[in-house]
């Protein structure tokens, strides 16, 4: 059995958003965000990922899933991984870089309606957010900008790694370096610098270093006495991995 990985299709997203909601599941920002278990709804949070990829592939931003085949192929798994072929194990999603002078495209603000669309009806399906503490959403995505605005010196733009995620049973097998490389190497023929944010200091930003990421500031976002730290990483291109 091996793991290979792939463009998210259409038809990948329902175990896309699967293996999203496994590898995040102890995540500290999910935790933060969806701070009442008891209120979380993940039918709705399926719906509202389910919609994200569609914007996604809409966009043409690059996503790879990580399947479990049963081809024979050089990169075996040196674990067994006790999941049917076809099974998503990791999910790798990126943003392309964005010129920051140039205006946003007509097909991507159409797209951004229609994600907002998507929400509004799931908002109306699922009675609400499913658990999502908007307040706390907001200073993420206040927090999130603020750092972007004062790390992203390259006018160029940056491929933002937004989600990179591998399910337990397949970590530590260079399921999430695979995911990351499929990007890493088109940045590094292209000249372009890499950034992403991680919720976990520890191992993750071991593991990012690893791939040639340096950690260049933490931020917070706090609500009240609770926070949760965000560590913001780049790569510069021809960076090792
Ligand atoms: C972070 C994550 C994506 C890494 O994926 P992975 O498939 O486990 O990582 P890989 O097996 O490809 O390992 C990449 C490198 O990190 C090292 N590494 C992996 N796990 C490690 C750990 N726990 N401690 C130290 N090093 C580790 C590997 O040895 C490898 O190094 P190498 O290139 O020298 O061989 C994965 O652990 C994960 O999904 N975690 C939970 C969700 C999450 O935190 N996502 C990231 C949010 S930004």
């Amino acid at each position: 059995m091996s793991i290979e990985v792939a463009p998210l299709a259409r038809a990948d997203i329902p175990g896309a958003v699967e293996c999203v909601q496994k590898a995040f599941a102890d995540d500290p920002y999910f935790r933060w965000a969806f701070d009442d278990p008891s209120k979380f709804n993940l039918h709705r949070n399926a719906a509202s990922l389910a919609a994200h990829f569609h914007y996604g592939i809409n966009c043409s931003c690059p996503i790879f899933v990580a399947k479990v085949t049963l081809t024979t192929s050089d990169h075996k798994t040196d674990r067994e991984i006790h999941l049917p072929p076809g099974s998503i194990v990791g999910v790798g999603w990126w943003y392309s870089p964005k010129v920051v002078s140039m205006p946003q495209s007509w097909s991507v603000w159409v797209q951004e309606w229609l994600l907002s669309f998507r929400q509004l009806k799931n908002n109306i399906l699922f009675l609400g957010r499913g658990g999502l503490n908007v307040q706390r959403y907001w200073i993420w995505k206040q927090v999130q900008q603020d750092a972007q605005n004062l790390l992203w010196q390259d006018p160029r733009g940056y491929y933002f790694c937004n989600v990179v995620g591998v399910t337990s049973e397949a970590r530590g097998m260079g399921v999430g370096k695979k995911l990351m490389k499929c990007v890493m190497e088109k940045a590094d023929r292209e000249g372009m610098p890499c950034y992403l944010e991680s919720s976990k200091g520890y191992p993750n930003v071991g593991i990012y270093e690893k791939m040639g990421f340096q950690l260049v500031k933490e931020i917070e976002c706090a609500d009240g006495p609770d926070a949760c730290k965000l560590y913001c990483m780049i790569r510069t291109p021809g960076s090792k991995y």
